[in-house]
């Protein structure tokens, strides 16, 4: 019985198929019902007891070894079908390109965080608005060169229907759905009609501040625009305020930083005066407070409003604002490790 078992081995070990059929013929043939390792066991039970062991194992061998040989086979049969080719496991891996975030959204995080350490939270606001809360409540005169179709994307004329030009639009619907303590920060898309060039676009980002409650005073915009400085441009940054006039604050001011690449000594970018401007500020208008509900006799604020690519630039030396929308990989690569 073992020799007979031997020998089906050697046969099934010798067996080789060129095709699936062939394949098939093999398995019919030794391990189908009917098959030869089958027909074995009809044989075992002629065994003497005391050698049931050893055959009942050398069978059992026999059939793994035959599955295995004809499995083989099989795998043979189909790396040839797939063109003899086998695959490289030692290949590298293709590479997973991950997305980088867009250095305006970096910036505005950065922004968001720091005033968030101050207890502003966001507010935001739609960005297709009407007159009343981009322009009226704000204090611009009716002839005010702004409202003009120069600047602003009108969808509608009476009513008016337009995109915002500013975010300062997000103070004045929240001081008429809030009532004081206020301290918000609105970041934002928005739309001015200008020629698009490396320092204009037509669409940009905006980042408003605004803060009302009693008894705050210019002293505490300064402090808050120096906090901010050192910790968005580092702990050396020193700021300079100079007057300015924006309708809805008064008295207003425009703020700059001393120069990052020199460091206030004065250079080509900062065209020599050691100072680059960065943001608008004032003390809140109180006919702006009065316009949205807001007791101007009992309360004060300040507002502050920058814009986000500016920010950028002067962190990040990007000095072309059409690279913030072009969507080119090599620009967007270079702020993969910046955070
Ligand atoms: N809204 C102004 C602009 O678009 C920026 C600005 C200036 C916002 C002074 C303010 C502010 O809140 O106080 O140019």
């Amino acid at each position: 019985m073992i020799e007979k078992i031997k020998a089906l081995q050697a046969e099934i070990g010798a067996a080789t198929a060129a095709n699936n059929e062939e394949l098939e013929a093999l398995r019919l043939k030794y391990l189908s019902k009917k098959g030869a390792v089958n027909a074995l066991m009809a044989d075992f039970r002629n065994v003497p007891a005391e050698n049931k062991r050893e055959v009942g194992q050398a069978i059992n061998e026999l059939k793994a070894f035959a599955t295995d040989h004809l499995a083989e086979i099989r795998n043979r049969l189909d790396e040839a079908q797939a063109g003899g080719e086998r695959p490289d496991l030692s290949r590298d891996a293709a590479p997973v390109v991950t997305g980088t975030r867009h250095p305006l959204s970096l910036v505005r995080e950065q922004i968001i965080d720091i005033f968030r350490r101050l207890g502003f939270t966001i507010a935001e606001g739609p960005e297709i608005e009407d007159d009343w809360h981009v322009f009226e409540s704000l204090n611009f005169a009716a002839d005010h060169p702004a409202r003009d179709m120069q600047d602003t994307f009108f969808i509608n004329r009476r009513p008016d229907v337009l995109l915002r030009t500013h975010t300062s639009s997000v103070q004045t619907r929240t001081m008429t759905s809030q009532k004081p303590p206020i301290r918000i920060i609105c970041p934002g898309r928005v739309y001015r009609n200008e020629a698009i060039s490396a320092r204009a676009h037509c669409f940009f980002h905006q980042v408003e501040a605004l803060y009302v409650d009693r008894h705050v005073t210019f002293a505490d915009l300064r402090q808050t625009l120096l906090y901010f400085a050192r910790e968005m441009f580092g702990p050396e940054t020193q700021i300079r305020l100079r007057p300015s006039y924006f309708p809805f604050t008064e008295p207003s001011a425009e703020m700059d930083i001393s120069c990052g690449l020199c460091g206030g000594k004065g250079c080509s970018f900062c065209k020599g005066t050691g100072w680059v401007e960065i943001l608008g500020c004032g003390m809140v208008d109180p006919a702006v407070l009065e316009a949205c509900g807001i007791d101007s006799k009992e309360y004060s604020g300040f507002a502050l409003g920058m814009g986000i690519e500016r920010i950028t630039n002067l962190k990040y030396l990007v000095n072309d604002l059409r690279l913030f929308s072009e969507n080119d990989m090599r620009f967007l690569a270079e702020f993969a490790a910046a955070r």
